[in-house]
């Protein structure tokens, strides 16, 4: 059986390094009486051998995972808002500055990002193809276009607003795996002194932490700098500068400008230099991360599985796209995670993607406590830990499983 594919980034040959099962669409949440057949895929890894880009060995159709119900909404969180609301300021600050400056964000989601932009009066645009977060976002006085971004919209948004003084992605680009339209795209839209900035998992902090969750449909790239400046090159533009965040379990904000408009950070030069020590993308770490993730699979579901012996409650925290990857790897359902409590209303009073864990209102979680949270939503650990005090105080315990499988 051949399990290479063809590199999304360069046309060279991927090849596989760990398989992590037939897995539903992460973020398809069914109503409870929905007989109809739910859409699965094999969810596979693979590195490039040319350029190191880690993707997925099978990608999914765009309109499958992103359409009119598409659930996951930025404002769920208190830190992430704070998050986007200091990158616009700072934005507005810098890069925004100068006369009359245009931003355009792909995937901006419900706006939480740009409503400062708007509030403050400078122009914008959102490019959004799931329609009712972009309704929250045109709600919020965003303004919107409701598509998908590739070469084609770029030079339509070029036409009708002219060129882009920054372009920015969060939890987007990595989405996205027909790359070479998008970077096209950016290069047609981007001003001649613009910057292209966009917001990712890092590969070096899912390694480190063994977080195989952030392996799923959407993620179908697992960025690095050192992959991300090799795309870069390819495509006419050149990396300058990377930010370590600690936001989602661990991101890199990588900022991309058109060749020789910017000097290139000190960052730049470490972070590669780093990756290179470490055998980021070598083979042996990739196999060894591959031998870790089997581990915690098999010591979540022993521990699962003593905890239903012993009569005890489990309960899930946050039905994140992640938590498909854990409870479909491990073969977690109904019978070892009593439900899953999350705040948005659109995955509520659903049935998580194949596992079928229903999912309720977060209030339901105190409603009696139960005596485990299994914390699917571990990337808002501080958050969510400093809001749910209570819990602790009634003696309940929360069960993480990243880096390894531990009860605090
Ligand atoms: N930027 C927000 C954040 O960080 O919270 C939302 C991230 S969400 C995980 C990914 C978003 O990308 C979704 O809202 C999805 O609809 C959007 N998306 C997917 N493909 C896209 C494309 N080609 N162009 C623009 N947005 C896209
Ligand atoms: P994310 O890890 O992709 O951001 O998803 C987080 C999920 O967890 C999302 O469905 C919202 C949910 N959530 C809660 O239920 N309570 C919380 O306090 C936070 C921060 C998130
Ligand atoms: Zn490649």
């Amino acid at each position: 059986m051949s399990t290479d594919s063809t590199c999304r980034i360069c046309t060279g040959t991927v090849a596989e390094f760990v398989d992590l099962g037939t897995q539903p669409l992460s973020d398809a949440f069914r109503l409870p009486e929905d007989t109809s057949e739910e859409f699965f895929y094999r969810l596979a890894v693979g590195v490039c051998g040319t350029c190191g880009m880690v993707q997925l060995m099978e990608e999914v159709p765009r309109e499958k995972m992103f359409h009119e119900d598409y659930p996951y909404i930025s404002q769920g969180s208190a830190v992430m808002r704070k998050h986007f609301r200091a990158l616009a300021e700072r934005f507005l600050a810098t890069e925004l500055a100068g006369t009359d400056p245009f931003v355009v964000e792909l995937g901006c989601n419900d706006g939480t990002m740009l409503r400062a932009v708007a509030d403050a009066g400078v122009r914008h645009l959102g490019v959004e193809p799931s329609g009712a977060v972009a309704d929250m976002a045109a709600a919020a006085g965003v303004r919107v276009r409701k598509d998908f971004f590739e070469e084609s919209t770029a030079l339509s948004i070029r036409d009708q607003d002219g060129p882009a003084d920054v372009i920015y992605a969060a939890n987007t680009l990595c989405h996205i795996p027909y790359m070479g339209s998008i970077l096209q795209g950016v290069e047609a839209l981007l001003a001649p002194a613009g910057v292209f900035v966009f917001e990712d998992p890092y590969l070096g902090d899912i390694i480190e932490r063994t977080s195989f969750d952030q392996i799923y449909d959407e993620h179908f790239f697992l960025f690095s700098a050192g992959s991300v400046d090799e795309m870069a090159r390819r495509h006419g533009l050149e990396l300058v500068d990377v930010e370590r965040l600690e936001v989602h379990g661990g991101e890199v904000r990588y900022t991309l400008a058109r060749p020789g408009a910017r000097t290139r950070s000190d960052a730049v030069t470490e972070l590669l230099a780093e990756e290179k020590e470490r055998g980021l993308a070598e083979r042996a770490t990739l196999d060894a991360f591959g031998d870790r993730i089997r581990a915690i699979r098999d010591d979540l579901v022993a521990l699962l599985r003593q905890l239903k012996a012993e009569g005890k409650r489990v309960v899930g925290y946050g039905a994140t796209a992640k938590s498909a990857t854990v409870t479909n790897l491990c073969g977690i359902g109904p019978d070892l995670v009593e439900f899953i409590g999350d705040t948005t209303p659109a995955k509520q009073h659903r049935l998580a993607p194949g596992s079928h864990i229903p999912v309720r209102p977060a209030a339901e979680f105190a409603n009696p406590y139960p005596d485990y949270a299994l914390l699917f939503a571990w990337n808002h650990a501080a958050e969510i830990m400093a809001k749910e005090q209570a819990f602790r105080e009634a003696g309940g315990k929360w069960i993480l499983y990243v880096p390894e499988v531990h009860v605090v």
